[in-house]
């Protein structure tokens, strides 16, 4: 089955990466999610929502047209576990526009930062093995290895010194150079 994304046929110039407030934007949250898990990954069967749904905060990053904020090409969503210790889960980014405009960096900044803004003292994720690198180049430590999903995973822990505070009207915006081929 040919994964459910409306192709990228560029790498647009600009992004935003926000709490995702608006009902269209957490609309293509959802649907990118379900892109990216059920329909390429195959981690879940129609839907990969939760009862976490419920209560995360979920964080949209945008690509622009013109300037304005146009289609949700990143997600992620973070959410309280108990007092201070917050999680991060669901990141998924545009097949089209990975390792080419930083927008999982963002997404992970701004999910961290966020959090901390809220009284975060920890901040944990269960990580796709293939994605670790990623993460201990932004000041992760895997915590232990585990069986997830039936897929394996690492439990990382952020550096929380490395993610400044970011306010709920904070707004990152970086324009980006396609990576050279
Ligand atoms: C994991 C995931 C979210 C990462 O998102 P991403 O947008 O590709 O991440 P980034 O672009 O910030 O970083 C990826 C790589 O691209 C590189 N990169 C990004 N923009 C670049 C640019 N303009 N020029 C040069 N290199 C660039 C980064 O250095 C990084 O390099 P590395 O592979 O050596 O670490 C994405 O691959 C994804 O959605 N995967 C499927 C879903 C998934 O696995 N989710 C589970 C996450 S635990």
């Amino acid at each position: 089955m040919v994964p459910m994304q409306p192709p990228f046929p560029f790498v647009p110039g600009e992004y935003r990466v926000r709490l995702a407030e608006a009902a269209w934007e957490r609309a293509q949250c959802t649907a990118l999610r379900r892109a990216v898990f059920c329909d390429e990954q195959r981690v879940f069967v129609g839907s990969d929502r939760d009862d976490i749904d419920a209560a995360a905060l979920p964080i949209a990053a945008i690509a622009c047209t013109a300037g304005m904020p146009d289609q949700v090409v990143g997600t992620v969503r973070i959410h309280e576990t108990a007092a201070g210790e917050w999680f991060g889960s669901r990141l998924a980014v545009h097949r089209d526009l990975r390792g080419v405009a930083w927008i999982g960096t963002e997404l992970i900044r701004h999910a961290v930062g966020t959090a901390r803004a809220r009284g975060c003292t920890r901040f944990l994720a269960h990580v796709q093995s293939q994605n670790a690198t990623l993460f201990h180049r932004l000041a992760w430590q895997t915590l232990r290895e585990i069986d997830l999903h039936g897929r394996p995973h690492h439990l990382m822990a952020a550096d929380l010194s490395a993610y400044p505070h970011r306010s709920r009207t904070d707004v990152a915006v970086f324009p980006v150079a396609r990576r050279a081929a």
